[in-house]
């Protein structure tokens, strides 16, 4: 065994410390910010006591968030950013049709909870670690009192496990276009399970099935005052047992994804972020080093040709 498929092992015994950051970040953001990018009325009731108490009262956001932890206040907005575009893209999708979605990496993303008007249209595949799922399958009862019908749990290593057949055997229909979103997840994969998922997910799926994630920029892209940023971020989630491991150039990225069967939709670097979500807010800026990306299943060479 590697030693990256051991360390894998060794992350997934225990629930994600970043997913509850992330769920922190969102719960946060709409309690405390004027501007509301995304409005995730759930997120509060994923979280563990300590981190509920930071989102819920204002002195303890500041000295946790704006204080002992204000060095990283200008990621923030990226995680409620990301949501957002996503979200929107999958409304897009839906009104041509897509009834799956399959969210990789889903941590506590309550998208279920949130949207049960649309739950007999769409079909929700939430893939991540077990230990994860299970906090939030207790999580979702205590918020809810029940799973939702259309949500679906697929317990996947993306480092040690078949992601295609374990979708196929939750009831993932190969035929039909779906959407997956990938968000806070591509940093912290191998290079090896980043294109392990992507292939799987483009051998898996109908053509025209979008793909919407996020990913870091590689160092050399970034200011000085960025990299510093990023040099530090990386330290606290490496010691939070969860370290980032790749990132990509925009065009490093578009080759492996073309080499893969994918074409790109729509690139959205931190000024595409800005011009359609935050005008000229200054209360959030997107993070330099954080991109979205959306890609599209491509047919088949000869479906293309003819
Ligand atoms: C930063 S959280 C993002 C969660 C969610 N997508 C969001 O934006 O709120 C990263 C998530 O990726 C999951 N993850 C990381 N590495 C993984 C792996 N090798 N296999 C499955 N899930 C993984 C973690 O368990 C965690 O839930």
């Amino acid at each position: 065994m590697s030693t990256t498929s051991e360390s894998s092992r060794n992350r997934s015994k225990s629930s994600s410390t970043t997913a509850v950051l992330v769920a922190t970040i969102r719960a946060v953001h709409l309690r405390f910010h004027a501007t509301r990018i995304f409005e995730d009325d759930y997120a509060l009731h994923m979280l563990p006591p300590f981190w509920h108490a930071v989102a819920s009262y204002r002195l303890m956001k500041w000295l946790v968030s704006d204080v002992i932890l204000g060095v990283y206040r200008p990621v923030y907005p990226a995680v409620v950013l990301r949501a957002r575009y996503t979200e929107d893209q999958l409304m897009e999708a839906m009104k041509e049709g897509v009834n799956q979605y399959v969210i990789l990496g889903a941590g506590f993303d309550t998208f279920t909870l949130r949207h049960k008007d649309i739950a007999d249209r769409l079909q929700v595949f939430e893939v991540d670690h077990a230990a994860t799922q299970e906090v939030k399958r207790q999580r979702i009862m205590k918020a809810n009192g029940s799973i939702p019908d259309n949500l679906t749990f697929v317990p996947v290593d993306f480092e040690n496990d078949r992601l295609d057949e374990e979708l196929s055997k939750a009831g993932f229909d190969s035929q039909t276009p779906a959407f997956f979103s990938w968000l806070g997840v591509t940093y912290y994969l191998t290079q090896e399970a980043i294109r392990d998922t992507l292939e799987r997910v483009a051998a898996m799926s109908a053509p025209g099935t979008r793909l919407v994630f996020d990913f870091k920029t590689a160092k050399h892209m970034m200011s000085a005052e960025w990299r510093t940023l990023a040099e530090k971020m990386e330290g606290f989630v490496a010691r939070r047992g969860e370290p980032m491991l790749t990132d990509f150039t925009p065009q490093s990225l578009t080759d492996l994804l073309e080499r893969y069967g994918y074409q790109e939709v729509e690139m959205m670097p931190p000024e595409e972020q800005q011009k359609r979500y935050l005008g000229d807010s200054s209360e959030i800026e997107p993070a330099e080093f954080f991109h979205f990306a959306q890609f599209a299943v491509a047919p088949p060479a000869e479906e293309k040709d003819s």
